[in-house]
């Protein structure tokens, strides 16, 4: 058994095996995720799951409006250019990314979101479109418990901005009622042996962020 914590065994694939997912581990998964803690157990996030043809049918659509250049946009604003510590951060990641990849993975690497990955499961975070910053916070928990069950359960994940840059390819494929807001995508499956897979990404020091006081 590993040694690793789950949150230590998680990290993002982004190309995965044309392998189905049974849906009784997808709805596991779900199940473990909404044990998340959210305000008042409000529970604001509803999850939206494709798999077979609705999944395929999705990817098939994703990489028809990113290889035509068709602007894209979200429902819930994306952050803006990332400056301070953040940017320091995204910046790190960047080069970091470029270090650990050779030109072909960083090739894959730009291309596999247009196909979504390839990922059989595809999952999708709602919150009330009236709903404050709170919601933010419990539909990230929510999100990152998927992320950490689908872990447990042996599936590997990533959360994706790509998966949700075309809200319309998703509400048709689902009925989602106008008052909610689609804020965040996840790719789930099994992880094939790209390169792009092999990628591993540092955290700040404990001590780079922590106050603790006696
Ligand atoms: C809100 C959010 C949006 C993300 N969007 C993308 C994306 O569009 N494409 C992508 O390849 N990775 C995306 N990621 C994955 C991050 O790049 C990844 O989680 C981060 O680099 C840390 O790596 P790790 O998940 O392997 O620990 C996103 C992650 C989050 C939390």
């Amino acid at each position: 058994m590993s040694e690793e914590s789950i949150q230590q065994q998680r990290h993002s694939a982004r190309a995965f095996k044309q392998q189905d997912v049974p849906e009784d581990v997808v709805k596991a998964v779900v199940a473990d995720a909404l044990n998340a803690p959210s305000w008042e157990n409000s529970q604001p996030g509803r999850i939206y799951v494709a798999t077979g043809a609705t999944a395929a049918k999705l990817r098939a659509h994703h990489e028809r409006v990113v290889t035509s250049g068709q602007k894209s946009w979200a429902e819930v604003v994306p952050p803006k250019q990332m400056t301070g510590y953040m940017g320091q951060n995204v910046d790190d990641w960047l080069a970091s990314v470029q270090d650990a990849m050779g030109p072909k993975a960083m090739q894959d690497f730009g291309s596999a979101g247009a196909r979504l990955f390839d990922a059989p499961v595809l999952v999708y975070i709602t919150v009330p479109k009236d709903a404050t910053m709170y919601a933010a916070y419990d539909a990230g928990a929510l999100g990152y418990g998927i992320l950490l069950a689908a872990t447990a359960h042996g599936l590997s994940s990533v959360p994706a901005y790509q998966l949700i840059r075309y809200p319309e390819e998703i509400r048709t494929q689902f009925d989602i009622p106008d008052d909610e807001e689609i804020m965040m995508g996840m790719a789930l499956g099994y992880p094939d042996d790209s390169q792009i897979n092999q990628l591993r990404t540092t955290r700040q020091r404990v001590d780079d962020v922590l106050q603790l006081r006696k």
